[in-house]
């Protein structure tokens, strides 16, 4: 079975197939479609921004496509940088400028009140119309200063709960078993075994 995934950040694509390792589908990213075209994540939700890349990548390929769209979301800023993470400094800004944005932000914000959590919407469209949505989360805090060089992102500024290493500190697979990315992307596999045989055709 053939799928899309809707992303190319070389990255994100790592970790996602190493997470659906071991499930028969034949990932295909859109850096296998040169043709297909940026999409705008200018929705205001990240459900919005996931079904329309989606949504684009199934209709241009004629295969089913997923994608997912992430992001932080920081208790003592009302939700931010939430579905702008990854333009929180600026249209063209890089992970460096983000971070640096959101420690400004958080400056003087004592331990007990930097509470934060990563949010991975993912998106599931087949070439039949049928959408399907999946969720995950993973609760942390945000540190004072960046620590670590593994991941991308906010990782280097994330404590998930329960541990003392930012992401940026933890091995990939170790990020891996407790990911926002881990949780959305476990209930899709869930829901990829569970198609049935005629279903299944559908994905060929
Ligand atoms: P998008 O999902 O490609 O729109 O990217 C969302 C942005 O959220 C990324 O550029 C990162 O800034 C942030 N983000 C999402 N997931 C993670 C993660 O696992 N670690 C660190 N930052 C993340």
């Amino acid at each position: 079975m053939k799928i899309v995934i809707a992303s190319r950040n070389a990255k994100k694509i790592e970790e996602l197939k190493r997470i659906l390792e071991g499930i028969e589908i034949n990932l295909l990213s859109i850096n296998d479609f040169p043709e297909l075209e940026e999409v705008e994540e200018d929705g205001l939700t990240f459900e919005e921004n996931a079904l329309k890349k989606a949504r684009y990548v199934c209709q241009k390929t004629g295969l089913p496509a997923f994608s997912d769209d992430s992001g932080l979301e920081v208790e003592a800023l009302g939700g931010k940088p939430g579905v702008r993470s990854a333009r929180y400094a600026g249209e063209r800004a890089t992970d460096e400028d983000n971070i640096k944005k959101l420690l400004k932000d958080l400056e003087g914000v004592p331990l007990e009140k930097r509470n934060a959590r990563f949010v991975c919407c993912i998106a599931l469209v087949f070439p039949d119309g049928q959408e399907y949505i999946f969720w995950g989360y993973v609760k942390g805090k945000i540190t004072e200063s960046p620590r670590g060089n593994y991941g991308f992102g906010y990782d280097p500024v994330f404590i998930p709960e329960g541990f003392q290493k930012t992401f940026a500190e933890m091995e990939p697979h170790e990020k891996d078993k407790i990911s926002h990315r881990r949780e959305a992307l476990n209930k899709l596999k869930d829901f990829l075994i569970k198609l049935g045989p005629p279903y299944k055709q559908n994905l060929l």
